[in-house]
């Protein structure tokens, strides 16, 4: 299976530092945070990644992963000109991908505890269709919120001010290759970006959204609060120390 890092987007909570670097070079830990995630395409036998980037900073991505020898992985860079949205991010990666090859994505600043691994294996034995994380969280109205029916998720809501479930869709999707399909028939939302819940929302409708559960914790690095926290936790597990 091949591995999409999606590392695009503005950052604008983490304001002025964003300004210098984009948020997914930031320290968290003993790395920058885009490392965490590499790490995780390589422990769960991820060996092709393609990493879709902003203009800004793109040239430190390749400072810091070259090639990708040193952590494991082959890395191919694609740039998103402007921030449109994770689905429009996720579009750079047609052609990466093969007719007909199931595929992992990940967002880049969500870092967590669990391997990738049963989650790979449980999709490769899905036939078709899309799968997502799930995280129980204490502020759902924070993320997309499913709706659950057994094995499959019914609906996911985006933000919701009266959420359906504690369960948060983390950034950890996996999809079949009918997903750039998809993405060209959604349109962008109130915020003006495509957005990856519309996408995954066209799997639900069709009852080929699936989902696992991450059991370690897990956080959305997008303010300081929440960057701070995982870079205590990430410091503190030998996770720092492994590749
Ligand atoms: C995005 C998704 C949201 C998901 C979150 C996880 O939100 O739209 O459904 O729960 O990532 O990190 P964003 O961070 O773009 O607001």
């Amino acid at each position: 299976m091949k591995g999409v890092l999606l590392a695009g987007g503005t950052g604008t909570r983490l304001n002025p530092m964003t300004k210098l670097v984009n948020k997914h070079l930031l320290p968290v830990g003993k790395y920058p945070m885009i490392h965490y995630a590499i790490r995780k395409f390589q422990q769960a036998g991820i060996q092709e990644v393609l990493l879709v980037m902003g203009k800004h900073s793109a040239g430190m991505y390749i400072d810091y992963l070259g090639g990708g020898k040193d952590h494991g992985v082959r890395m191919t860079y694609r740039v998103q000109e402007e921030a449109g949205g994770i689905a429009q991010a996720l579009a750079l990666a047609e052609g990466f991908v093969p007719d007909n090859e199931k595929f992992m994505v990940l967002l880049g600043d969500n870092l967590y505890e669990d391997s990738l691994a049963p989650a790979v294996e449980q999709f490769a034995r899905q036939p078709e269709g899309a799968m997502v994380m799930l995280k129980e969280v204490p502020d759902p109205r924070r993320y997309g919120v499913p709706i659950l029916h057994n094995e499959n998720i019914l609906f996911i809501e985006e933000k919701p001010s009266v959420p359906k479930s504690n369960y948060s869709v983390t950034g950890i999707y996996m999809y079949d290759a009918g997903v750039f399909d998809i993405i060209r028939t959604i349109r962008p939302s109130q915020r003006g970006e495509l957005e990856i819940t519309d996408v995954n929302n066209v799997y639900a409708a069709a009852g080929k959204l699936t989902y696992g559960v991450l059991q370690g914790w897990w956080t959305d690095a997008g303010t300081f609060s929440s960057l701070q926290e995982a870079g205590a936790k990430l410091l503190l597990s030998d996770e720092g120390d492994r590749r």
